[in-house]
């Protein structure tokens, strides 16, 4: 195991990023130039920027779903842009726990059984998760739904859910990607009101979204991207 020195960056930076590219193409633009950013432990971040500028591509690298074409990503103290993909899904399952737009849920699990699912990936106890389960749902007032099937639930008890998964295995590290663009205003503010709360007892939240208004009430701090570069580096969160 690497230990925290040998790595780039702060010791309290849980993200860092050191001029990664990710081209998807070869004789394409990349989707991200030499991005060098980084978020510090208990930090809310948001992601902003146009459709196309690499926020999904920032997400996906940090969460190590995907690899970077050059540059280094360093995430909870550990370089992940070379490992394999047996390591990658472990580190994933460990570390990174992330929410999407659509939900993502499994529809023929009940509720208690997609929450549990990251944890059996993970190899943890049945009885352990079930625990960190029920006292994950009951937090996010949802623990009656448990014995439910996704499709009866509404769009903002379905994200609670996905919350719920992400976090089963207490992972340093939230990643949201437009996690209100699928909600109503109202039940937007209300999940946005969680994730706050969950930053508030400790949490680390990187928040990719559309929505000024979100990232000026709940983030501290706003990077913005334009075609795949930090549009302001001093927003990078890094000595520019
Ligand atoms: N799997 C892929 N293969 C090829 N090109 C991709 C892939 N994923 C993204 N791209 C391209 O990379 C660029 C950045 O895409 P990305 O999805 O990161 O943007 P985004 O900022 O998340 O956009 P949106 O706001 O629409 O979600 C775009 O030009 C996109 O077409
Ligand atoms: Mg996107």
């Amino acid at each position: 195991m690497r230990r925290q020195q040998d790595v780039p960056g702060a010791p309290g930076d849980v993200i860092r990023l050191d001029n990664v590219t990710k081209a998807y193409q070869a004789g394409t633009a990349p989707a991200l130039a030499s991005v060098t950013m980084s978020v510090a432990n208990g930090e809310v971040a948001a992601i902003m920027g146009p459709s196309g500028s690499g926020k999904s591509t920032l997400l996906n690298l940090i969460a190590g779903l995907d690899r970077p074409t050059s540059g280094t990503v360093t995430v909870a103290g550990q370089r992940i842009d070379s490992l394999g993909e047996g390591a990658l899904a472990r580190f994933r399952a460990r570390h990174v726990g992330i929410i999407f737009q659509f939900f993502n849920l499994l529809d023929d699990l009940t509720v208690e059984d997609n929450v549990l699912l990251p944890a059996q990936l993970a190899g943890a106890s049945r009885r352990g998760a079930r625990a960190r389960a029920g006292e994950l749902l009951a937090r996010l007032g949802i623990d009656k739904h448990r014995d439910h099937y996704p499709a009866r639930l509404s769009g903002g008890q379905r994200q609670r859910v996905a919350i719920a998964r992400a976090l089963v295995n207490s992972p340093e590290l939230l990643l949201a990607d437009e996690p209100t663009g699928a909600l109503d205003t109202a039940t937007g503010q209300e999940i946005g009101r969680l994730l706050s709360e969950l930053n508030a007892a400790g949490q680390t939240l990187v928040l990719v979204t559309h929505d000024p208004a979100l990232a000026a009430r709940y983030a501290a701090r706003t990077v913005r991207l334009v075609d795949g570069q930090v549009a302001d580096p001093r927003t990078a969160g890094v000595g520019a």
